[in-house]
Protein backbone atom coordinates (compact mmCIF):
# COMPACT_ATOMS: atom_id res chain seq x y z
CA UNK A 1 0.00 0.00 0.00
CA UNK A 2 1.87 3.28 -1.13
CA UNK A 3 0.23 6.83 0.05
CA UNK A 4 0.17 8.32 -3.49
CA UNK A 5 -0.55 11.46 -1.44
CA UNK A 6 3.39 11.58 -0.52
CA UNK A 7 4.23 11.19 -3.89
CA UNK A 8 2.30 13.55 -5.93
CA UNK A 9 -0.16 15.14 -3.30
CA UNK A 10 -3.24 13.92 -4.43
CA UNK A 11 -5.99 11.95 -4.42
CA UNK A 12 -6.07 8.93 -1.52
CA UNK A 13 -4.46 5.58 -0.69
CA UNK A 14 -3.84 3.26 -3.29
CA UNK A 15 -2.86 -0.19 -4.06
CA UNK A 16 -0.02 -0.73 -6.32
CA UNK A 17 -0.78 -4.17 -7.68
CA UNK A 18 0.91 -5.12 -11.12
CA UNK A 19 -1.12 -7.87 -12.75
CA UNK A 20 -3.35 -7.45 -10.18
CA UNK A 21 -2.57 -10.42 -8.12
CA UNK A 22 -3.90 -9.62 -5.43
CA UNK A 23 -6.75 -7.48 -6.06
CA UNK A 24 -10.36 -8.25 -6.34
CA UNK A 25 -12.14 -5.46 -8.85
CA UNK A 26 -15.60 -6.98 -8.42
CA UNK A 27 -18.00 -9.47 -6.33
CA UNK A 28 -19.24 -12.29 -7.83
CA UNK A 29 -21.76 -15.24 -7.16
CA UNK A 30 -20.81 -17.26 -10.57
CA UNK A 31 -17.28 -19.34 -10.12
CA UNK A 32 -15.25 -20.68 -7.20
CA UNK A 33 -11.59 -21.39 -7.31
CA UNK A 34 -9.99 -22.74 -4.52
CA UNK A 35 -6.38 -22.27 -6.17
CA UNK A 36 -4.48 -24.67 -2.91
CA UNK A 37 -6.88 -27.31 -3.29
CA UNK A 38 -7.55 -27.18 -6.70
CA UNK A 39 -11.02 -26.49 -6.65
CA UNK A 40 -13.40 -25.22 -9.37
CA UNK A 41 -17.29 -24.71 -9.08
CA UNK A 42 -19.44 -23.23 -11.01
CA UNK A 43 -22.73 -22.19 -8.81
CA UNK A 44 -21.30 -24.04 -5.81
CA UNK A 45 -21.25 -27.25 -8.28
CA UNK A 46 -17.94 -28.86 -8.38
CA UNK A 47 -16.49 -29.26 -11.87
CA UNK A 48 -16.04 -32.72 -11.97
CA UNK A 49 -20.04 -33.53 -11.07
CA UNK A 50 -20.36 -31.70 -13.86
CA UNK A 51 -18.50 -32.92 -16.29
CA UNK A 52 -19.71 -36.06 -15.58
CA UNK A 53 -23.08 -36.10 -15.25
CA UNK A 54 -24.49 -32.69 -16.84
CA UNK A 55 -23.63 -31.17 -20.54
CA UNK A 56 -22.81 -27.63 -21.74
CA UNK A 57 -26.54 -26.44 -22.57
CA UNK A 58 -27.31 -26.70 -18.95
CA UNK A 59 -24.28 -25.38 -17.66
CA UNK A 60 -24.98 -22.19 -19.78
CA UNK A 61 -28.53 -21.86 -17.77
CA UNK A 62 -26.64 -22.89 -14.85
CA UNK A 63 -24.05 -19.97 -15.23
CA UNK A 64 -26.44 -17.37 -16.50
CA UNK A 65 -29.41 -18.21 -14.15
CA UNK A 66 -27.62 -19.35 -10.89
CA UNK A 67 -29.65 -22.60 -10.65
CA UNK A 68 -29.78 -25.95 -12.11
CA UNK A 69 -32.92 -26.03 -14.56
CA UNK A 70 -36.35 -28.57 -14.32
CA UNK A 71 -37.00 -30.22 -17.21
CA UNK A 72 -39.10 -27.80 -18.60
CA UNK A 73 -37.33 -24.72 -18.36
CA UNK A 74 -34.39 -26.92 -19.90
CA UNK A 75 -36.74 -27.57 -23.02
CA UNK A 76 -37.16 -23.80 -23.34
CA UNK A 77 -33.86 -22.32 -22.92
CA UNK A 78 -32.44 -25.30 -25.75
CA UNK A 79 -35.66 -24.00 -27.98
CA UNK A 80 -34.40 -20.16 -27.14
CA UNK A 81 -30.41 -21.02 -28.41
CA UNK A 82 -31.56 -23.49 -31.44
CA UNK A 83 -34.13 -20.37 -32.82
CA UNK A 84 -31.11 -18.16 -32.60
CA UNK A 85 -28.20 -20.32 -34.58
CA UNK A 86 -28.11 -18.55 -37.73
CA UNK A 87 -26.49 -15.25 -38.46
CA UNK A 88 -27.83 -12.90 -40.44
CA UNK A 89 -27.72 -13.45 -44.13
CA UNK A 90 -25.42 -10.18 -44.88
CA UNK A 91 -22.85 -11.63 -42.83
CA UNK A 92 -21.79 -14.07 -45.12
CA UNK A 93 -20.66 -10.83 -47.12
CA UNK A 94 -18.75 -9.63 -44.22
CA UNK A 95 -16.90 -12.88 -43.94
CA UNK A 96 -15.59 -12.81 -47.75
CA UNK A 97 -13.93 -9.77 -46.85
CA UNK A 98 -11.43 -11.06 -45.40
CA UNK A 99 -8.30 -12.90 -46.45
CA UNK A 100 -8.50 -16.79 -46.71
CA UNK A 101 -5.54 -17.81 -44.76
CA UNK A 102 -6.34 -15.39 -41.94
CA UNK A 103 -6.12 -16.68 -38.54
CA UNK A 104 -9.45 -17.80 -37.63
CA UNK A 105 -9.63 -15.94 -33.82
CA UNK A 106 -8.85 -12.88 -36.21
CA UNK A 107 -12.00 -13.05 -38.15
CA UNK A 108 -13.69 -14.03 -34.87
CA UNK A 109 -12.67 -10.40 -33.41
CA UNK A 110 -14.35 -9.04 -36.51
CA UNK A 111 -17.02 -10.48 -37.03
CA UNK A 112 -18.44 -10.55 -33.26
CA UNK A 113 -17.76 -6.94 -33.20
CA UNK A 114 -19.57 -6.21 -35.61
CA UNK A 115 -22.84 -8.06 -34.48
CA UNK A 116 -23.80 -4.82 -32.80
CA UNK A 117 -24.05 -3.57 -36.72
CA UNK A 118 -26.78 -6.61 -37.33
CA UNK A 119 -28.52 -6.79 -34.28
CA UNK A 120 -29.48 -3.41 -33.12
CA UNK A 121 -32.48 -4.66 -31.19
CA UNK A 122 -30.45 -6.26 -28.42
CA UNK A 123 -27.83 -3.24 -27.90
CA UNK A 124 -29.53 -1.46 -25.41
CA UNK A 125 -27.99 -2.40 -22.23
CA UNK A 126 -30.80 -0.49 -19.80
CA UNK A 127 -33.49 -3.07 -20.94
CA UNK A 128 -33.08 -6.36 -19.13
CA UNK A 129 -35.34 -8.01 -22.26
CA UNK A 130 -32.60 -6.78 -24.71
CA UNK A 131 -29.60 -8.28 -22.56
CA UNK A 132 -31.24 -11.75 -22.32
CA UNK A 133 -31.85 -11.71 -26.04
CA UNK A 134 -28.20 -10.80 -26.40
CA UNK A 135 -26.68 -13.46 -24.38
CA UNK A 136 -29.02 -16.09 -25.81
CA UNK A 137 -27.55 -14.58 -29.50
CA UNK A 138 -24.18 -14.67 -28.34
CA UNK A 139 -24.65 -18.46 -26.83
CA UNK A 140 -26.31 -19.69 -30.12
CA UNK A 141 -24.20 -18.02 -33.00
CA UNK A 142 -20.48 -17.98 -31.63
CA UNK A 143 -20.48 -22.11 -32.61
CA UNK A 144 -21.92 -20.64 -36.28
CA UNK A 145 -19.39 -18.04 -36.42
CA UNK A 146 -16.69 -20.32 -35.35
CA UNK A 147 -17.53 -22.80 -37.83
CA UNK A 148 -17.58 -19.84 -40.90
CA UNK A 149 -14.13 -18.66 -40.00
CA UNK A 150 -12.86 -22.31 -39.96
CA UNK A 151 -14.83 -23.36 -43.23
CA UNK A 152 -13.64 -19.70 -44.85
CA UNK A 153 -10.34 -20.07 -44.13
CA UNK A 154 -10.28 -24.10 -45.77
CA UNK A 155 -12.00 -22.13 -49.17
CA UNK A 156 -15.30 -24.03 -48.43
CA UNK A 157 -18.24 -23.14 -48.82
CA UNK A 158 -20.38 -22.13 -44.97
CA UNK A 159 -22.27 -25.13 -43.97
CA UNK A 160 -25.70 -23.51 -42.17
CA UNK A 161 -26.50 -25.17 -38.77
CA UNK A 162 -28.77 -28.24 -38.41
CA UNK A 163 -31.13 -27.31 -35.47
CA UNK A 164 -32.18 -31.11 -35.28
CA UNK A 165 -28.94 -31.89 -33.61
CA UNK A 166 -27.66 -31.24 -30.04
CA UNK A 167 -25.28 -27.83 -29.53
CA UNK A 168 -22.02 -29.92 -29.75
CA UNK A 169 -22.77 -32.01 -32.88
CA UNK A 170 -24.20 -28.48 -34.52
CA UNK A 171 -20.63 -27.06 -34.19
CA UNK A 172 -18.83 -30.33 -35.24
CA UNK A 173 -21.41 -30.26 -38.31
CA UNK A 174 -21.42 -27.34 -39.17
CA UNK A 175 -17.17 -27.54 -38.90
CA UNK A 176 -17.11 -31.40 -40.87
CA UNK A 177 -19.90 -31.18 -43.51
CA UNK A 178 -19.43 -30.90 -46.73
CA UNK A 179 -21.73 -30.72 -49.95
CA UNK A 180 -22.16 -34.11 -51.92
CA UNK A 181 -21.47 -35.86 -48.74
CA UNK A 182 -23.24 -37.21 -46.26
CA UNK A 183 -21.57 -36.34 -42.58
CA UNK A 184 -22.90 -37.88 -39.70
CA UNK A 185 -21.60 -36.52 -35.89
CA UNK A 186 -19.55 -39.56 -34.25
CA UNK A 187 -21.27 -39.63 -30.94
CA UNK A 188 -17.99 -39.94 -29.07
CA UNK A 189 -16.41 -36.63 -30.67
CA UNK A 190 -19.99 -34.61 -29.86
CA UNK A 191 -19.82 -35.81 -25.89
CA UNK A 192 -15.91 -34.94 -25.82
CA UNK A 193 -16.91 -31.69 -27.71
CA UNK A 194 -19.42 -30.82 -25.00
CA UNK A 195 -17.00 -31.95 -22.14
CA UNK A 196 -14.07 -29.41 -23.19
CA UNK A 197 -16.71 -27.21 -23.57
CA UNK A 198 -18.27 -27.56 -19.93
CA UNK A 199 -14.61 -27.25 -19.19
CA UNK A 200 -14.36 -24.11 -20.39
CA UNK A 201 -17.06 -22.24 -19.41
CA UNK A 202 -16.37 -19.89 -17.03
CA UNK A 203 -13.50 -19.51 -14.62
CA UNK A 204 -14.15 -16.37 -12.75
CA UNK A 205 -11.85 -13.29 -13.34
CA UNK A 206 -9.07 -14.25 -16.06
CA UNK A 207 -7.76 -11.81 -18.22
CA UNK A 208 -10.52 -12.17 -20.63
CA UNK A 209 -13.34 -12.02 -18.29
CA UNK A 210 -11.68 -9.03 -16.51
CA UNK A 211 -11.48 -7.41 -20.36
CA UNK A 212 -15.01 -8.07 -20.98
CA UNK A 213 -16.27 -7.02 -17.59
CA UNK A 214 -13.92 -3.48 -18.33
CA UNK A 215 -14.91 -2.80 -21.47
CA UNK A 216 -18.60 -3.78 -20.51
CA UNK A 217 -18.41 -1.26 -17.10
CA UNK A 218 -18.07 2.04 -19.74
CA UNK A 219 -21.83 1.07 -21.00
CA UNK A 220 -20.59 -0.29 -24.43
CA UNK A 221 -22.76 -3.03 -26.17
CA UNK A 222 -22.49 -6.83 -25.35
CA UNK A 223 -21.30 -7.56 -28.57
CA UNK A 224 -18.43 -4.99 -28.18
CA UNK A 225 -17.60 -6.53 -24.97
CA UNK A 226 -17.36 -9.83 -26.02
CA UNK A 227 -15.00 -9.17 -29.33
CA UNK A 228 -12.98 -7.29 -26.61
CA UNK A 229 -13.09 -10.94 -24.30
CA UNK A 230 -12.13 -12.76 -27.71
CA UNK A 231 -9.34 -10.55 -28.27
CA UNK A 232 -7.71 -10.90 -25.51
CA UNK A 233 -7.90 -14.74 -25.31
CA UNK A 234 -6.29 -14.87 -28.03
CA UNK A 235 -2.80 -14.37 -26.39
CA UNK A 236 -0.61 -17.40 -25.68
CA UNK A 237 -0.52 -16.87 -22.22
CA UNK A 238 -4.05 -17.10 -21.74
CA UNK A 239 -6.38 -19.05 -24.14
CA UNK A 240 -4.03 -19.16 -26.79
CA UNK A 241 -1.94 -21.49 -24.92
CA UNK A 242 -3.88 -24.44 -26.22
CA UNK A 243 -2.56 -23.97 -29.74
CA UNK A 244 1.21 -23.40 -28.43
CA UNK A 245 1.04 -26.25 -25.90
CA UNK A 246 0.49 -28.77 -28.78
CA UNK A 247 2.43 -26.68 -31.20
CA UNK A 248 5.22 -27.23 -28.20
CA UNK A 249 4.34 -31.41 -27.85
CA UNK A 250 4.86 -31.65 -31.41
CA UNK A 251 8.18 -29.95 -30.97
CA UNK A 252 9.40 -31.90 -28.30
CA UNK A 253 8.49 -35.14 -30.84
CA UNK A 254 9.62 -38.08 -28.60
CA UNK A 255 10.22 -38.50 -24.84
CA UNK A 256 14.24 -38.82 -25.25
CA UNK A 257 14.11 -34.54 -25.84
CA UNK A 258 11.93 -34.01 -22.96
CA UNK A 259 15.10 -33.20 -20.35
CA UNK A 260 16.36 -30.86 -23.34
CA UNK A 261 12.55 -28.98 -22.91
CA UNK A 262 12.95 -28.85 -19.01
CA UNK A 263 16.26 -27.46 -19.22
CA UNK A 264 14.99 -24.67 -21.12
CA UNK A 265 11.94 -23.72 -19.33
CA UNK A 266 14.27 -23.54 -16.07
CA UNK A 267 17.02 -21.48 -17.85
CA UNK A 268 15.86 -17.63 -17.53
CA UNK A 269 17.68 -16.42 -20.56
CA UNK A 270 16.01 -18.34 -22.58
CA UNK A 271 11.85 -17.31 -23.46
CA UNK A 272 10.85 -21.08 -23.65
CA UNK A 273 8.10 -21.95 -21.00
CA UNK A 274 6.31 -25.19 -20.67
CA UNK A 275 3.21 -24.56 -22.42
CA UNK A 276 0.15 -25.63 -20.82
CA UNK A 277 2.14 -25.47 -17.04
CA UNK A 278 1.06 -22.98 -14.13
CA UNK A 279 -1.65 -21.00 -13.40
CA UNK A 280 -2.26 -17.28 -11.71
CA UNK A 281 -4.08 -18.97 -9.29
CA UNK A 282 -4.20 -23.12 -9.18
CA UNK A 283 -0.91 -23.69 -7.01
CA UNK A 284 -2.22 -27.49 -7.36
CA UNK A 285 -3.51 -29.44 -10.06
CA UNK A 286 -6.08 -27.51 -12.04
CA UNK A 287 -9.12 -29.85 -11.41
CA UNK A 288 -10.04 -29.55 -15.09
CA UNK A 289 -6.52 -30.68 -16.27
CA UNK A 290 -7.27 -33.82 -14.83
CA UNK A 291 -10.77 -34.33 -16.21
CA UNK A 292 -9.05 -33.78 -19.52
CA UNK A 293 -6.24 -36.41 -19.24
CA UNK A 294 -8.82 -39.01 -18.90
CA UNK A 295 -11.30 -37.46 -21.43
CA UNK A 296 -7.81 -37.69 -23.88
CA UNK A 297 -7.42 -41.52 -22.95
CA UNK A 298 -10.62 -42.12 -23.32
CA UNK A 299 -11.41 -40.66 -26.85
CA UNK A 300 -8.28 -41.83 -28.58
CA UNK A 301 -9.26 -45.30 -27.05
CA UNK A 302 -12.39 -44.93 -28.45
CA UNK A 303 -11.14 -43.59 -31.44
CA UNK A 304 -8.85 -46.51 -31.91
CA UNK A 305 -5.98 -44.06 -31.66
CA UNK A 306 -3.46 -46.47 -29.47
CA UNK A 307 -0.19 -45.16 -30.41
CA UNK A 308 -0.07 -41.66 -30.19
CA UNK A 309 3.15 -40.15 -29.58
CA UNK A 310 1.89 -36.45 -28.79
CA UNK A 311 -0.14 -38.24 -25.66
CA UNK A 312 3.25 -40.18 -24.82
CA UNK A 313 5.19 -36.82 -24.41
CA UNK A 314 2.50 -34.94 -22.69
CA UNK A 315 2.14 -37.67 -19.99
CA UNK A 316 6.10 -38.38 -19.62
CA UNK A 317 6.59 -34.28 -19.68
CA UNK A 318 3.71 -34.65 -16.79
CA UNK A 319 5.45 -36.75 -14.56
CA UNK A 320 8.94 -35.65 -15.04
CA UNK A 321 8.41 -32.08 -14.46
CA UNK A 322 5.95 -32.93 -11.57
CA UNK A 323 8.62 -34.41 -9.59
CA UNK A 324 11.55 -31.49 -10.83
CA UNK A 325 12.54 -29.08 -7.85
CA UNK A 326 11.87 -26.46 -9.76
CA UNK A 327 8.50 -27.08 -10.82
CA UNK A 328 7.75 -27.95 -7.54
CA UNK A 329 9.00 -25.65 -5.61
CA UNK A 330 7.06 -22.76 -7.78
CA UNK A 331 4.16 -24.96 -7.87
CA UNK A 332 3.38 -25.46 -11.52
CA UNK A 333 1.09 -28.09 -12.67
CA UNK A 334 -0.32 -29.05 -16.13
CA UNK A 335 -3.65 -26.46 -16.74
CA UNK A 336 -6.63 -27.04 -18.84
CA UNK A 337 -4.88 -26.63 -22.09
CA UNK A 338 -2.03 -29.15 -21.79
CA UNK A 339 -4.46 -31.86 -22.79
CA UNK A 340 -7.09 -30.32 -24.24
CA UNK A 341 -5.28 -30.00 -27.78
CA UNK A 342 -4.30 -33.57 -27.45
CA UNK A 343 -8.18 -34.15 -28.18
CA UNK A 344 -9.21 -31.77 -30.16
CA UNK A 345 -6.19 -32.91 -32.48
CA UNK A 346 -7.54 -35.98 -32.44
CA UNK A 347 -11.32 -34.86 -33.70
CA UNK A 348 -9.51 -33.63 -36.54
CA UNK A 349 -9.07 -29.91 -35.63
CA UNK A 350 -5.91 -27.90 -36.87
CA UNK A 351 -4.11 -25.87 -33.70
CA UNK A 352 -5.31 -22.80 -35.37
CA UNK A 353 -9.54 -23.59 -34.25
CA UNK A 354 -7.96 -24.57 -30.50
CA UNK A 355 -8.37 -21.11 -29.50
CA UNK A 356 -11.91 -20.25 -31.39
CA UNK A 357 -13.31 -23.46 -29.90
CA UNK A 358 -12.21 -22.24 -26.23
CA UNK A 359 -14.04 -18.71 -27.22
CA UNK A 360 -17.32 -20.38 -28.23
CA UNK A 361 -16.99 -21.90 -24.28
CA UNK A 362 -15.62 -19.20 -22.81
CA UNK A 363 -18.58 -17.06 -24.17
CA UNK A 364 -21.69 -18.37 -21.63
CA UNK A 365 -18.97 -17.36 -18.79
CA UNK A 366 -18.40 -13.90 -20.44
CA UNK A 367 -21.97 -13.17 -20.69
CA UNK A 368 -22.95 -13.97 -17.29
CA UNK A 369 -20.40 -11.88 -15.94
CA UNK A 370 -21.54 -8.73 -18.16
CA UNK A 371 -25.25 -9.70 -17.24
CA UNK A 372 -24.03 -9.87 -13.54
CA UNK A 373 -22.07 -6.71 -13.64
CA UNK A 374 -25.02 -4.36 -15.39
CA UNK A 375 -27.57 -5.76 -13.63
CA UNK A 376 -25.54 -4.67 -9.92
CA UNK A 377 -26.70 -0.61 -8.90
CA UNK A 378 -23.36 -0.25 -7.52
CA UNK A 379 -21.60 -0.76 -10.67
CA UNK A 380 -19.21 1.31 -11.59
CA UNK A 381 -16.42 2.33 -14.81
CA UNK A 382 -13.51 0.52 -14.37
CA UNK A 383 -10.55 2.66 -14.02
CA UNK A 384 -7.53 2.00 -13.01
CA UNK A 385 -5.08 4.13 -11.22
CA UNK A 386 -0.86 4.16 -11.99
CA UNK A 387 1.86 4.95 -10.57
CA UNK A 388 3.95 7.53 -12.49
CA UNK A 389 7.18 7.27 -13.35
CA UNK A 390 7.84 9.63 -16.09
CA UNK A 391 9.17 13.08 -16.49
CA UNK A 392 8.20 16.19 -13.81
CA UNK A 393 7.05 18.79 -15.29
CA UNK A 394 9.37 21.07 -17.52
CA UNK A 395 8.77 23.74 -20.08
CA UNK A 396 8.05 23.28 -24.08
CA UNK A 397 11.28 24.16 -26.59
CA UNK A 398 11.39 25.09 -29.52
CA UNK A 399 12.34 22.56 -32.16
CA UNK A 400 15.82 24.79 -33.50
CA UNK A 401 16.74 25.05 -30.06
CA UNK A 402 16.35 21.18 -29.55
N1 LIG B 1 7.35 -22.88 -17.58
C1 LIG B 1 8.45 -22.51 -16.90
N2 LIG B 1 8.44 -21.63 -15.88
C2 LIG B 1 7.27 -21.09 -15.54
C3 LIG B 1 6.07 -21.41 -16.20
C4 LIG B 1 6.14 -22.35 -17.25
N3 LIG B 1 5.03 -22.69 -17.92
N4 LIG B 1 5.04 -20.71 -15.66
C5 LIG B 1 5.59 -19.97 -14.69
N5 LIG B 1 6.92 -20.20 -14.61
C6 LIG B 1 7.85 -19.58 -13.64
C7 LIG B 1 8.16 -18.16 -14.02
O1 LIG B 1 9.31 -18.08 -14.82
C8 LIG B 1 8.35 -17.51 -12.68
O2 LIG B 1 9.63 -17.83 -12.22
P1 LIG B 1 10.44 -16.79 -11.27
O3 LIG B 1 9.65 -16.72 -9.99
O4 LIG B 1 11.76 -17.45 -11.10
O5 LIG B 1 10.50 -15.50 -12.01
C9 LIG B 1 7.34 -18.25 -11.78
O6 LIG B 1 7.16 -19.53 -12.38
C10 LIG B 1 6.00 -17.55 -11.64
O7 LIG B 1 5.52 -17.30 -12.95
P2 LIG B 1 4.72 -16.00 -13.37
O8 LIG B 1 4.79 -15.83 -14.85
O9 LIG B 1 5.17 -14.85 -12.52
O10 LIG B 1 3.27 -16.41 -12.91
P3 LIG B 1 1.93 -15.77 -13.42
O11 LIG B 1 0.89 -16.13 -12.42
O12 LIG B 1 2.13 -14.34 -13.76
O13 LIG B 1 1.66 -16.53 -14.81
C11 LIG B 1 0.92 -18.09 -16.42
C12 LIG B 1 0.78 -17.58 -14.98
C13 LIG B 1 0.82 -16.92 -17.42
C14 LIG B 1 -0.22 -19.05 -16.72
C15 LIG B 1 2.30 -18.80 -16.58
O14 LIG B 1 2.35 -19.89 -15.69
C16 LIG B 1 2.57 -19.25 -18.00
O15 LIG B 1 3.06 -18.46 -18.82
N6 LIG B 1 2.24 -20.54 -18.35
C17 LIG B 1 2.40 -21.00 -19.70
C18 LIG B 1 1.24 -20.52 -20.57
C19 LIG B 1 -0.06 -21.23 -20.26
O16 LIG B 1 -0.13 -22.45 -20.16
N7 LIG B 1 -1.14 -20.44 -20.16
C20 LIG B 1 -2.49 -20.96 -19.92
C21 LIG B 1 -3.03 -20.54 -18.59
S1 LIG B 1 -4.58 -21.29 -18.29
C22 LIG B 1 -5.67 -20.41 -19.23
O17 LIG B 1 -5.50 -19.29 -19.55
C23 LIG B 1 -6.85 -21.12 -19.64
Amino acid sequence: VIDIRKLYGQGDVFTYDPGFTSTAACDSAITYIDGDKGELLYRGYPIEQLAEKSHFLEVCYLLLYGELPDEGQMKDFEARVTNHTMVHEQMHYFFRGFRRDSHPMATMVGVVGAMSAFYHDSTDINDPWQREVAAIRMIAKLPTIAAMAYKYSLGQPFVYPKNALDYPSNFLHMCFAVPCEDYVVNPILSKAMDRIMMLHADHEQNASTSTVRLAGSSGANPFACIAAGIACLWGPAHGGANQACLEMLREIGTVENIPDAIRRAKDKSDPFRLMGFGHRVYKNFDPRAKVMKESADEVLDLLGIHDNETLKVAKELERIALEDEYFVEKKLYPNVDFYSGIILEAMGFPTSMFTPIFAVSRTVGWISQWKEMIADPTQKIGRPRQLYIGQTRRDYTDVAKR
